[in-house]
């Protein structure tokens, strides 16, 4: 990291310390779904059901399923809310005007796009990239836990309010979740919320806040350095 980026993200500093060590537990309980054994798959398996998923509607509608992107070993998580029109075409997360800005926000903490994993609460796109429905995250859900399962993260930093709402199965506000390390339900695994990158694009302004989000998650990845 270039000097200039540090003393900005300094100048952004917030101190916030975990525990040292705690080891991860698994998710607690699986849910209905995986009764066809998601939660046992190995990469393979999971991107082959999620590939021939018609578990929702979502699928009439969909050019491709997009599953997720990156290090399979990687300390940062990153999950956005669901493939935009970008996405359904490509295949891959995070690719559009919003992408770009996340692997430039990525960049700003020495960060690559392949060092990191990248996926969405949702696989396939929502017509007219409308908010997810309760029931299709529900039948996304699971697949997520198990890419959270196998990667077993540092870190995940939850990108707009869907992501953050649903992974932390809350409807606070994402104003109020910003600045602190929630957990993930049923786990010890840290979750530090920011803005959406396409957010950011409409509100500049709101950068600042994002920078001081992402220097926590920073911190949080380090002090979980196990
Ligand atoms: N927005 C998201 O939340 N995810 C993507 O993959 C693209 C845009």
């Amino acid at each position: 990291m270039d000097g200039r980026r540090v003393a900005y993200l300094q100048a952004m500093g917030l101190d916030v310390w975990l525990e040292r060590g705690a080891p991860v537990p698994a998710w607690p309980e699986a849910t209905p779904s995986t009764a066809g054994g998601v939660m046992a798959l190995d990469w393979a398996g999971l991107e082959a059901r999620v590939r021939g998923c018609r578990d929702c509607e979502l699928h009439r509608t969909r050019t491709q399923t997009v599953f997720g992107v990156g290090n399979r070993r990687a300390r940062w998580m990153i999950v956005g809310e669901a493939p935009g029109a970008e996405e359904d075409r490509q295949g891959e997360p995070f690719v559009g005007r919003a992408g770009r800005l996340l692997d430039a926000m990525l960049r700003a903490i020495g960060l690559t796009r392949e060092e990191v994993y990248i996926a969405n609460i949702l696989k396939c796109r929502p017509p007219d990239n409308r908010d997810p429905r309760p029931a299709e995250v529900g039948h996304c859900q699971d697949y997520l836990r198990r890419q959270v399962d196998l990667i077993s993260p540092a870190v995940i930093l939850a990108v707009g309010r869907v992501a953050a709402q649903n992974l932390l199965e809350t409807d606070t506000t994402i104003g109020r979740l910003r600045g602190a390390v929630h957990r993930l339900p049923g786990t010890d695994l840290p979750v530090v919320v920011t803005y959406h990158p396409a957010y950011l694009l409409r509100a500049p302004a709101e950068k600042g806040r994002a920078w001081a989000d992402l220097k926590l998650a920073c911190r949080t990845a380090q002090d979980n350095a196990g």
